[in-house]
């Protein structure tokens, strides 16, 4: 060691305590300036047009794809690569989610992108995959979810995730939420899953 005593920089790197603050202070302001601008952008807060709430059956989906862990192989989110929208269709952008509590971009691409899924292909094309997805595709590693088929939706436990969605702000009327058990009662988990996957990105084609 110098035999001076500690100055300026030295100071700082020779205190655990006086780095914590200072690291914390300067990422605290790094933060602010880059993320409370997005609170009130509307590019960020408003839904795009077109945008609809997801419907009863379609929330169910969306529940399911959470719960099965759909989003750790799949991405929701194209970017702004010309690859990207080569192969799955219209850059996302913010106001498509802003209905989604969580969103579900995921950050990881074991299958492909599913943004711009719905209405790709029918249906009965999904209930085939979600069966068992090597019937159509040989190759794929993705698992198969037999059970969904075979699974009854819970009618009454829709409604209330409706009304704590409208908490934060998504636009359920009480009409809506009204019919929710109705227009999910008869369907199995599987029916909800498409639903929700048909729906997908669908708002600006
Ligand atoms: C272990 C990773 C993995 C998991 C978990 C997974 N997938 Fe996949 N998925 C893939 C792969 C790989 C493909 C591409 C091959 C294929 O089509 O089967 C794919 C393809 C798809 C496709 C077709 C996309 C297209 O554009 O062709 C859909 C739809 C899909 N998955 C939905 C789901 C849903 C819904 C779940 C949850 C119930 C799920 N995946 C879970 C890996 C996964």
């Amino acid at each position: 060691m110098a035999a001076h005593a500690p100055s300026g920089h030295e100071k700082i790197e020779t205190s655990n305590f006086l780095m914590i603050v200072l690291i914390l202070i300067v990422l605290s302001i790094g933060g602010l300036v880059e993320i409370v601008p997005l609170f009130f952008q509307r590019s960020t807060t408003q839904p795009v047009a077109g945008l609809e709430p997801y419907s009863a059956l379609q929330l169910a989906g969306r529940d399911i794809y959470i719960r099965e862990g759909c989003y750790n192989c799949h991405s929701q989110m194209i970017r702004t690569f010309r690859s990207e929208v080569l192969r799955y269709g219209p850059v996302s952008l913010a106001g498509e989610f802003v209905y989604d509590h969580p969103f579900q971009w995921g950050s990881k691409r074991t299958g492909p992108d599913l943004h711009r899924v719905g209405g790709k292909y029918s249906d009965e094309w999904h209930r085939v995959h979600l069966l068992d997805p090597r019937d159509l595709v040989p190759e794929s590693n993705m698992p198969a979810y037999p059970w969904l088929a075979g699974a009854a939706l819970d009618p009454t436990s829709i409604a209330p995730r409706m009304k704590a969605l409208r908490l934060v702000g998504v636009p359920y009327s009480d009409d809506a939420i009204g019919r929710a058990a109705d227009d999910v009662k008869g369907h199995t988990e599987l029916d909800a899953l498409i639903a929700y996957l048909q729906v997908l990105g669908t708002a600006r084609k």
